[in-house]
């Protein structure tokens, strides 16, 4: 049926964008997702997360490459904007792949900022997808999104400064955007590149799993569905030119995930310790204070309950 709000989801491929697009459907948008396919990690895996979505009438899939693409005709009719397309992990950012996140996250995100500008649609918020990683590495914990940011990676730097530029398009031309900086999200679908999804594989085959580092660094993890709620959320008015960290409420370390996945899994899982990566935040933890007040954002889900639906998606998968 058609007739809800309009949205763009870009990135829609991708692990958070598809169920966002999915997510947006039951709520009765009417959603246009691109994606280029990236080859970050394999296409077809980037199809199969469209696949529970293709065949819904009020969903328009487009193979379109941000920095290429017109995406002036894409946005003209838009009520919402969800900035997700992205190059992603922060272990690749070094050297020359630098140029493929500057790419990705700066030239693509100055492009559809323009195009709103230009566009003069009936955009009533544009949510850009930022992270963590905006944070340094030694600053104080919880962190606040009012802390001194100092990135401690080259991916850092640019999806910090995708957020800027979200920032100033709000305060010079009035696009209503709204950040989100994402710590750690996890649950079905998550890149095959990132820990949950390496350890519960590895985990499932009886084969050792890598830790890279001493376990002992932690991390406040976010089940995919309070990542989800907060983009809801933050559609509401008044909270335009706002910045807000999206944590799940379970900081744990990689050690303690180790067990809790052993339990979940049902057999003792051997670890195998290898040496950190350089940009690899020690720390994160999310203040989560400005999103409960302004927006009503209170995680749902535990970090058992997550790794088990985490789990259960993987299992079927083999
Ligand atoms: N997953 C996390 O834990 C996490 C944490 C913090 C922030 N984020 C941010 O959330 C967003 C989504 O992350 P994800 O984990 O779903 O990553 P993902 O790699 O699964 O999805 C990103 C998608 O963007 C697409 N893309 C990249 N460049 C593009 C371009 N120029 N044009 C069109 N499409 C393009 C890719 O093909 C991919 O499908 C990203 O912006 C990421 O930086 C994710």
């Amino acid at each position: 049926m058609k007739g809800g709000p309009k949205s763009l989801v870009t990135g829609a491929a991708g692990f958070i964008g598809s169920h966002l697009c999915q997510r947006l459907l039951q709520e009765n948008h009417d959603v246009v997702g691109l994606d280029c396919f990236t080859d970050y990690y394999p296409r077809s895996v980037k199809e199969s997360n469209l696949k529970n979505i293709q065949a819904d009438s009020r969903f328009r899939f487009l193979e379109v490459d941000m920095v290429r693409g017109d995406l002036k005709a894409l946005v003209r009719d838009r009520d919402y904007i969800f900035h997700h397309a992205a190059q992603a992990g922060v272990r690749k950012s070094w050297g020359k792949d630098f140029l493929g996140y500057v790419r990705n996250n700066i030239d693509a995100t100055q492009r559809l900022l323009e195009a709103v500008k230009e566009s003069r649609g009936p955009i009533k918020r544009l949510v850009y997808a930022s992270s963590s990683s905006v944070y340094g590495s030694d600053g104080p914990l919880p962190m606040r999104e009012d802390a001194y940011l100092q990135p401690f990676s080259p991916y850092g730097v640019t999806k910090l400064a995708g957020e800027h530029l979200c920032h100033l398009y709000w305060e010079n031309y009035g696009i209503p955007v709204v950040s989100l900086r994402y710590f750690t999200i996890y649950g079905p679908r998550q890149r095959p590149d990132m820990a949950f999804y390496r350890f519960i594989r590895s985990a499932l085959q009886g084969d050792p799993i890598v830790v890279y580092g001493d376990g002992e660094q932690t991390r406040d993890f976010t089940f995919i569905s309070d990542a989800l709620n907060a983009n809801l959320l933050s559609l509401q008015e008044d909270v335009a030119g706002k910045v807000f960290n999206i944590g799940g409420g379970s900081r744990i370390s990689i050690r303690e995930v180790v067990k809790l996945l052993e339990g979940i899994i049902g057999r003792s899982i051997s670890v195998e310790y290898q040496v950190g990566f350089k940009g690899e935040m020690k720390h994160t933890y999310a203040d989560c204070l400005r999103a409960r007040t302004l927006l009503g954002y209170i995680p749902q889900t535990s970090i058992s309950e997550g790794l088990t639906q985490e789990v259960a998606w993987l299992k079927g998968e083999q």
